[in-house]
C-alpha cells in the first residue's frame, strides 16, 4: 500500500521522508492557505523533497479554467497530479488531462457511482473522503470497498487514494479493503508507529538487558 502525507508543512514532510515510508503527498487549497506561501513555491519545494506523486488541486470551476490551471501546475515537476473536483465541469477536464497525458486524482469523492465516472474519465487517482463521510453518519469505509468491487469488476486501473483519513484504524480499514494508497496527516502517520504495548515491552527489555552488563559492539 501506498501512504501518502496530506500536508503542506515541508519542515514535517523533510522529516518523514527520512523513514522512507512516505510514497507521495497530497495537498488541498486549504492546506495552501495555511501554509501562508505562495501555491507555485509549496509544490515545487514538495516535488523536490518527494519522488512519488504530489498532487496540487486546480481553483477554477469551469473546464477551460481547469485546465488551464491544471498544465500550469503540470509544468512545475514531472511528479505534479493535478487533483480536480468531482463535477461535471471536473470529469470532462480529467478526460482531457488523460488525453495530454497529465495525471489527475479526483477529489471530493463521496459516492460509488461518482468514482466509476471518475474511473471512465480515465481519472489516476480516485479520493474518497472516508472521514467526513463518518462524520456525516455514514461508513465510509464501505465506500472503498464498493469502489474495490467495481474497479476489479471492470479492470479500472484508476488507483484507489482512501482520503480525510483521521485514525490509524482508518488505515488499517482502507488497506483490508484493497485502497491502493492512502492519503494521511502527519499526526496519524506518527502515530502509525505506536503501540502502547510496543513501548512497555521495550522498556522491559532494555531493563533486563541493562541487568546482564553486556553489550553488543
Ligand atoms: C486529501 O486529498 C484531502 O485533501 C484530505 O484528505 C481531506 O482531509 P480532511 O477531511 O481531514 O480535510
Amino acid at each position: 500500500m501506498q501512504l501518502f502525507l496530506d500536508t503542506t508543512d515541508t519542515a514535517v514532510l523533510k522529516d518523514l521522508v527520512t523513514t522512507g515510508l512516505v510514497d507521495g503527498v497530497t495537498t488541498n487549497p486549504t492546506l495552501i492557505a495555511k501554509s501562508g506561501r505562495p501555491m507555485a513555491e509549496v509544490i515545487a519545494e514538495i516535488c523536490g523533497l518527494v519522488e512519488g506523486p504530489v498532487s496540487a488541486e486546480v481553483a477554477a470551476m469551469d473546464v477551460e479554467g481547469m485546465l488551464a490551471e491544471g498544465r500550469k501546475l503540470a509544468a512545475i515537476a514531472p511528479n505534479v497530479v493535478v487533483k480536480v473536483p468531482l463535477t461535471r465541469n471536473g470529469l470532462i477536464a480529467t478526460r482531457e488531462f488523460a488525453v495530454e497525458g497529465i495525471q489527475t486524482n479526483v477529489t471530493l469523492c463521496f459516492s460509488a457511482s461518482q468514482a466509476l465516472l471518475a474511473a471512465k474519465a480515465g481519472a489516476s487517482y480516485i479520493s474518497p473522503f472516508i472521514g467526513r463521510l463518518d462524520d456525516h453518519g455514514a461508513d465510509g469505509m464501505e465506500l472503498i470497498s464498493e469502489i474495490r468491487a467495481i474497479y476489479d469488476n471492470y479492470g479500472y486501473d484508476t488507483e484507489i487514494l482512501a482520503a480525510s483519513i483521521r485514525t490509524p484504524a482508518h488505515v488499517t480499514a482502507a488497506a483490508l479493503a484493497g485502497s491502493d494508497c492512502a492519503t494521511i496527516p502527519p499526526a496519524t502517520f506518527e502515530a502509525l508507529f505506536k503501540h502502547p504495548l510496543t513501548d512497555k515491552g521495550l522498556e522491559q527489555f532494555m531493563a533486563d538487558w541493562a541487568k546482564t552488563g553486556q553489550s553488543i559492539l
